[in-house]
């Protein structure tokens, strides 16, 4: 057996079946989960209905590159979206789909990363755990940079050395994050790009939150944007990761894209060609619709406003909790520790959140998730209300 597999954590779903094995919530609550990630808005009709339409693809193979249609609406999307001269986006080499956006954050490290110079893989921590294990299954040494309360929520990218960063050979950024929602800003992304240029790594950005969002009028930035603005006009060291399931509340398409760097993306299609995840021309097909609308992503936007208001409101009164710019999840710091805290809530409340140290690695002495539950406000607005009285409830008994 592959010898990394034994530095793979449990996923944090498992340690969190563990935590409340043999715990008996009360029955009288009927119970609310604020654990998952999975977006819980219907799905757009008109999505669906463009799967059942083309349901007669199953018959073909599907091309890994994806049919030129598909590459056209995203590069029309990435041109709309992040003010790129349509000209710069090249669908036939800056653009690949894949089969949502985890087994391409976690099979681009294994395309990118060379084993035998003892690579660094950075990540920000807490983090999304497919990073970590790309990096090991790579094998590279992950490198933890802390996004705690005290740097915003961000990793300190200035705090790293330059030691560090000569072993740095992929570099995953997630904007908005994981669980925070902190966006990483332009001038920050820049430095980071000239940082990649300097020292010869990858950036993966992790973009899939980057369409929910608070500010109508204040999207976040994208890498590529960033890239274009600075001159790198053909994204040099720059691949961004897009996906339709939170944009779209279509987790189970498993539709989403990487874009960027053409040489980069020549290598991972051969890769890709050998994993063997050609997204089927069905869901080609929806994605292409979905791309293409961008009112039911407004829509949805404004679902999770409201449901931030809300439940933030109510929370803001007995702990310390910050409203995120983007993202689904709100990080309250707890006032004992989260695990404990997601134990207690369950047992009381029968309500499920997730501890932060289930995201998270201690690092330099510290862990960034210890004292933070995430709460991933996916259930309907009455629903999130409920579990915000009743943590608030559950709190103000400690
Ligand atoms: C930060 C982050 N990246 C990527 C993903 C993967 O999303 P998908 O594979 O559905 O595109 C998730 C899912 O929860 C996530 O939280």
């Amino acid at each position: 057996m592959n010898p990394n597999l034994q530095k793979l954590q449990p996923y944090p779903f498992e340690k969190l079946a563990r935590l409340k094995q043999g715990l008996q919530a009360p029955s009288d609550k009927p119970h609310i989960a604020l654990s998952i990630g999975e977006p819980q808005h219907p799905t757009p009709h008109f999505i669906s209905e463009a799967l059942i339409a083309h349901l007669h693809g199953l018959t073909n193979y599907p091309a890994t590159k994806g049919i030129p249609k598909l590459r056209q609406t995203i590069a029309q999307w990435l041109s709309n979206r992040f003010r790129l001269p349509i000209s710069t986006v090249d669908p036939e080499r800056h653009i690949l789909p894949v089969a949502g956006t985890r087994e391409a954050l976690f099979s681009f490290a294994q395309c990118v990363v060379d084993a035998g110079e003892k690579p660094l893989v950075l990540m920000p921590n807490p983090f999304y755990q497919i990073y970590e294990g790309a990096a090991l299954l790579a094998g590279a040494e992950p490198h933890f940079l802390n996004a705690t309360r005290e740097t915003g929520y961000l990793p300190d990218f200035d705090a790293v050395p330059d030691s560090i960063w000569a072993r740095c050979k992929l570099l995953y950024i997630c904007s908005p994050g994981n669980p925070s929602g902190a966006v990483i800003n332009a001038a920050t992304q820049e430095k980071l790009v000239r940082l990649a240029e300097r020292f010869g790594f990858v950036i993966a950005s992790d973009e899939c939150y980057c369409e929910l969002y608070a500010d109508e009028a204040n999207p976040p930035p994208g890498l590529l944007q960033t890239a274009h603005a600075m001159g790198n006009a053909d994204f040099k060291n720059c691949v961004v990761f897009h996906s339709l399931s939170k944009r779209s509340n279509a987790p189970g398409l498993r539709s989403g894209f990487v874009a960027g760097d053409a040489e980069i993306l020549g290598k991972y299609l051969l890769y890709r060609t050998y994993h063997g995840c050609a997204m089927s021309l069905p869901v080609q097909h929806a994605s292409i619709a979905a791309w293409r609308d961008e009112a039911h992503v407004k829509e949805n936007r404004a679902i999770y406003r409201n449901k931030f208001a809300a439940v933030h409101e109510i929370l803001n009164e007995v702990l310390d909790v910050a409203m995120p710019p983007a993202g689904f999840y709100l990080w309250p710091r707890t006032p004992i520790a989260g695990e404990t805290f997601a134990r207690d809530l369950f047992a009381d409340q029968n309500v499920t959140v997730l501890p932060g140290s289930y995201l998270s690695r201690e690092s330099g002495g510290v862990d960034p998730g210890r004292d933070h539950v995430r709460l991933a406000l996916v259930a309907p607005l009455e629903e999130c209300v409920e579990a915000a009285l009743r943590i608030k409830e559950f709190v103000q008994s400690l």
